[in-house]
């Protein structure tokens, strides 16, 4: 069944589509938007060739649609990213990780030139932190990090039976209001025995392309 959340999903999407043209290598995310988008990637053969994937599931996606896909030591450059998010706020910072790959994606979106973000308009907030912040942790860290948050005033929630791509174990932090995205990424990023961090604000994506009922809307 497509519900309206699938068709303005698929609404940014094929928007990102028409900004590849020229790409011939690019990087691939995660989750059901970019699902959407490899499915145009399918339909368009020869519309990008080659592939870098943040995850296994997308890696299966992508080669069933024909892309090759690479690893990221075997490029010299990356022209552009394309990927979802589960919160996006105004300034083009976001939190990802919701499927629990963002260490291959904060690798990806550091190494891409451009970073697209395709998302429908039930992920624009005003201020991150509804949606939990993913925190990929090394398993033995993880009561150690937990702690840490908490003293912060998260709530962590160890995401249970889940293993990364990486081997590694995530919590969800919950109860973030995140005013200043930039410095938490950053101070978060310092605690021994985090991986990665879930809030993308260093590095925002470039182009936030929101699917809407009516239209796609580019911010
Ligand atoms: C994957 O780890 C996430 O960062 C996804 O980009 C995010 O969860 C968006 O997923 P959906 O497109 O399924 O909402």
């Amino acid at each position: 069944m497509t519900t309206d959340g699938d068709l303005k999903k698929r609404r940014a999407a094929q928007a990102a589509l028409e900004l590849v043209k020229d790409a011939t290598t690019i990087g691939v995310g995660t989750g059901s938007t970019v699902n959407f988008f490899i499915e145009a990637l399918a339909a368009h053969p020869g519309r990008v060739r080659r592939a870098v994937s943040s995850s296994a599931a997308s890696s299966v996606r992508l080669r069933a649609a024909g892309v090759v896909v690479l690893d990221l030591n075997e490029l010299s450059d990356l022209d552009l990213y394309v990927d979802g998010a589960d919160e996006a706020s105004a300034a083009r910072h976001l939190i990802k990780g919701g499927g629990g790959a963002l260490t291959r994606e904060k690798i990806i979106a550091a190494a891409a030139r451009r970073f697209i973000c395709i998302v429908d308009d039930s992920k624009l907030v005003h201020t991150l932190g509804k949606f939990p912040l993913p925190i990929e942790v090394i398993p033995m860290a993880r009561t150690l990090v937990a702690r840490q948050l908490m003293a912060g005033g998260g709530r962590p929630v160890w995401r249970e039976g889940f293993v990364t791509d990486n081997g590694n174990h995530i919590l969800d932090v919950h109860g973030l209001s995140i005013a200043d995205p930039v410095a938490l990424e950053r101070d978060l990023n310092q605690i021994t025995g985090v991986v990665t961090v879930g809030l993308f604000a260093v590095r925002p994506a470039d182009v936030l392309l929101v699917g809407t009922a009516q239209a796609v809307l580019t911010r």
